[in-house]
């Protein structure tokens, strides 16, 4: 999609941005047109719409299961990315892009098997280049730091596993791991985490570096429905089917629809 196309859908995505010139609706609103005409304010993100959903706006206001987002005590938000909790630190609807932040750092638990495969990338993904895989090794054989290639034999850490108790491993990153692989110590556990690329980690090593690299902030890109401006674009709000998330639909002051609120066959020239 070209760079003009996406500002021109982000402007037209935020749905209220045509209402006012609207004519006044009569009647009642369709109930599920008010649930989705409501955005999800917390803390210090506010007014967030399609494709999120969650807390205040039904699942039928979003676009995936991937885009819920848990507001914590009017403060922060969540938002759970494969098998990993993240704070939500911004979105920008007009870059499409959200900012957001891991919850759980070593000690406190060991990483869980991030399945950056579980993303659909159509949907939702890392912004381009901004991203490697850290690879971590937990659960290892005895005194396995000894037999750590000098180079990396500070790159240890201790967490915690699910059942609480406490664990060691090391830690490569991609490069590391390709010099390395085959001679690293024998491991049960091993997997691999999205952590920013950039991230400068020292020498000091430990669970410190790795904290460091855990902690940073990684920016996602998120997609909409192309349907959605032109929903929009006609006075309605954008979701999906309340039995298939995955179906785009138009919840319309009047009622649902597959596409836009133009249901009697006008024109929606205006927009283009
Ligand atoms: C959020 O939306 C409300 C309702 O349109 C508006 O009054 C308010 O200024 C918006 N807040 C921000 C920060 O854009
Ligand atoms: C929702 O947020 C958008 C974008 O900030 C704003 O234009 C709109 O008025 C808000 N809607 C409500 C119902 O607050
Ligand atoms: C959440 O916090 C905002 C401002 O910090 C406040 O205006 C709002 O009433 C609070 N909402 C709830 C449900 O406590
Ligand atoms: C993510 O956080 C939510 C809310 O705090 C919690 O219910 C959920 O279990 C957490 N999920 C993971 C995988 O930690
Ligand atoms: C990280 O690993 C996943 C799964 O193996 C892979 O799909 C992805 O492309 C890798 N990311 C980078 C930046 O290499
Ligand atoms: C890393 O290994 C060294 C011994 O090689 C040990 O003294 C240190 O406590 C370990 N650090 C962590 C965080 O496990
Ligand atoms: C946690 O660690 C303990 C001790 O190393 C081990 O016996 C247990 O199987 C581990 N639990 C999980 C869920 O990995
Ligand atoms: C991987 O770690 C090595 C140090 O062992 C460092 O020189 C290199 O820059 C790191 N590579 C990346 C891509 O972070
Ligand atoms: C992590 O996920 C990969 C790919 O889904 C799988 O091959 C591997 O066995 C998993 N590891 C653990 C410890 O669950």
């Amino acid at each position: 999609m070209d760079l003009h196309f996406s500002m021109f859908l982000s402007i037209i995505t935020i749905c209220s941005f045509f209402l006012t010139s609207l004519p006044p609706s009569h009647g009642q609103e369709y109930e599920s047109y008010r649930a989705c005409n409501t955005n999800y304010t917390c803390g210090s993100l506010i007014n967030i719409s399609y494709p999120f959903w969650g807390e205040n706006r039904p699942r039928y206001c979003g676009r995936s299961d991937m885009f819920q987002l848990s507001c914590d005590q009017n403060q922060s938000t969540s938002i759970q990315v494969g098998s990993e909790n993240f704070t939500v630190v911004w979105i920008d609807p007009f870059s499409y892009t959200m900012r957001m932040m891991r919850r759980n750092l070593v000690p406190i638990s060991c990483p869980s098997n991030f399945t950056i495969t579980s993303l659909n990338p159509a949907l939702f993904f890392y912004r381009p280049q901004t991203v490697e895989n850290m690879t971590l090794f937990y659960s290892c054989e005895k005194q396995f730091s000894s037999s750590l290639p000098t180079e990396i034999k500070f790159n240890n850490f201790t967490c915690l596993n699910e059942s609480g108790k406490e664990e060691q491993g090391f830690y490569v990153n991609e490069t590391e791991l390709q010099k390395y692989g085959e001679g690293l110590p024998e491991c049960e556990v091993k997997v691999k985490v999205p952590v920013f690329r950039d991230v400068a980690l020292g020498n000091e090593g430990g669970n410190e570096a790795l904290n460091t690299a855990l902690a940073h902030e990684l920016d996602m890109q998120y997609t909409v429905e192309l349907g959605c401006p032109g929903c929009c674009g006609s006075g309605g709000m954008c979701g999906s089917r309340m039995s298939d998330i995955s179906q785009f639909s138009c919840y319309c002051r009047d009622g649902v629809q597959d596409l836009t609120c133009y249901n009697h066959g006008k024109s929606i020239s205006f927009l283009l």
